[in-house]
């Protein structure tokens, strides 16, 4: 049976990797590659076939940071499809990143350097905008749009006798200490994007306690730290390759510096293979390699309450009910 899976920020970095990595595995998947720029995303699909000449790879627009937009990539892959098998919730920002030099030489002397080379916890700062649709555009962008698309998607993820993976791309940074309920969008801080990574950890839980009866089954993946757009927007990519050495000696430490987006589509690569019914919704998936090049997963137990995860999803629900009223669209039922 032709399996059909369609990747969110599919454009560049690791969302890109891991289509060739998809293709690799099963030539005649149908490949749906959803991302906001079009000419990009033309471009990434024509290397694609270059690879693999007979693939069946289409694209879709889609700027997840802007629900109109993703109620008519929904509506447009409804039109294209009958079933979903895999969809990557993969598209992601981090806004104006920067390392704070002072906390990196600090943390470097300190018995939590290791710690902080593996999460970066402490040493960068971002800073965050207000969408179009009036919400905290890391929060959109990272989840709520991608929770729009699921829930709009729904009747084509929900057949229990052929189950459905969600596979988001979530991160080592998100922290329970960075996520607050009471301001989920995470309006008043300074890690918007470990808060979004967090919130999305628990809508991943949330999602299997509400949807693995009707067949579809959500997981979150880290895939390491890798040398992407986004990692260049934090340093220069010329600064970058003059720490590639120490980097490559970091991985006697610690196995997350997977550095190419070829590596850090590992996790998601291997859920592909997964049966999802077997698979430990409370934990994440983490792209590894070793310091002489060996890729393997680790499977870490996530920081998750289920009655938190429970009451976001409800939060997550109530603000999909305003959103969608704005644009004229029924909210889906619940
Ligand atoms: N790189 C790392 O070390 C690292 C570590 C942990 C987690 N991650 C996560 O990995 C995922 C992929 O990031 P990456 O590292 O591969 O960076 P990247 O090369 O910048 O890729 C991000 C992708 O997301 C797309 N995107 C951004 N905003 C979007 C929007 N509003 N609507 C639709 N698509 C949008 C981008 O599209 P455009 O091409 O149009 O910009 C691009 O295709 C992200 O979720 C990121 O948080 C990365």
């Amino acid at each position: 049976m032709q399996r059909i899976a369609v990747v969110t920020g599919a454009s560049s970095g690791i969302g890109s990797a891991l289509c060739e990595r998809l293709l690799q595995e099963d030539a005649s998947l149908l490949l749906c590659l959803a991302c906001r720029n079009m000419e990009k995303a033309n471009t990434t699909r024509k290397k694609l076939l270059s690879y693999f000449p007979h693939a069946d790879i289409s694209v879709v627009q889609v700027d997840v940071g802007k629900v109109e937009s993703v109620l008519n990539a929904a509506k447009e892959i409804k039109k294209r499809f009958q079933h979903v098998d895999y969809l990557f919730l993969n598209a992601g920002i981090m806004v104006n990143p920067r390392i704070s030099l002072s906390a990196f030489v600090h943390g470097l002397f300190s018995r939590q350097a290791v710690r902080m080379l593996t999460t970066a916890e402490g040493l960068m700062t971002q800073e965050d905008r207000v969408s179009p649709d009036g919400l905290q555009e890391v929060f959109e962008t990272n989840l709520f749009g991608h929770f729009i698309l699921i829930r709009q998607l729904e009747s084509l993820l929900t057949c229990s006798e052929r189950p459905s993976q969600l596979i988001w791309t979530s991160s080592i940074s998100a922290r329970k200490s960075n996520f607050s309920l009471d301001d989920y969008q995470h309006c008043q801080g300074k890690e918007a994007y470990s808060s979004s990574k967090y919130a999305t950890d628990l809508t991943s839980v949330a999602l299997n306690s509400h949807f693995n009866k009707q067949g579809l089954y959500s997981s979150v993946m880290c895939p390491g730290v890798v040398m992407t757009n986004m990692t260049y927007e934090i340093m220069p990519a010329f600064i970058w390759k003059l720490f590639l050495p120490i980097m490559w000696l970091i991985r006697f430490f610690t196995h997350t510096y997977t550095l190419t987006p070829y590596n850090g589509a590992e996790a998601q690569v291997w859920l592909f293979k997964q049966k999802p019914e077997v698979l430990d919704p409370l934990a994440k998936f983490h792209s590894c390699i070793t310091f002489l090049g060996k890729k393997y997963v680790d499977i870490r137990k996530m920081d998750i309450d289920r009655s938190l995860a429970e009451k976001f999803y409800q939060k997550l629900l109530q603000l999909e009910k305003e959103l969608l009223a704005k644009c004229g669209s029924p909210a889906p039922k619940q």
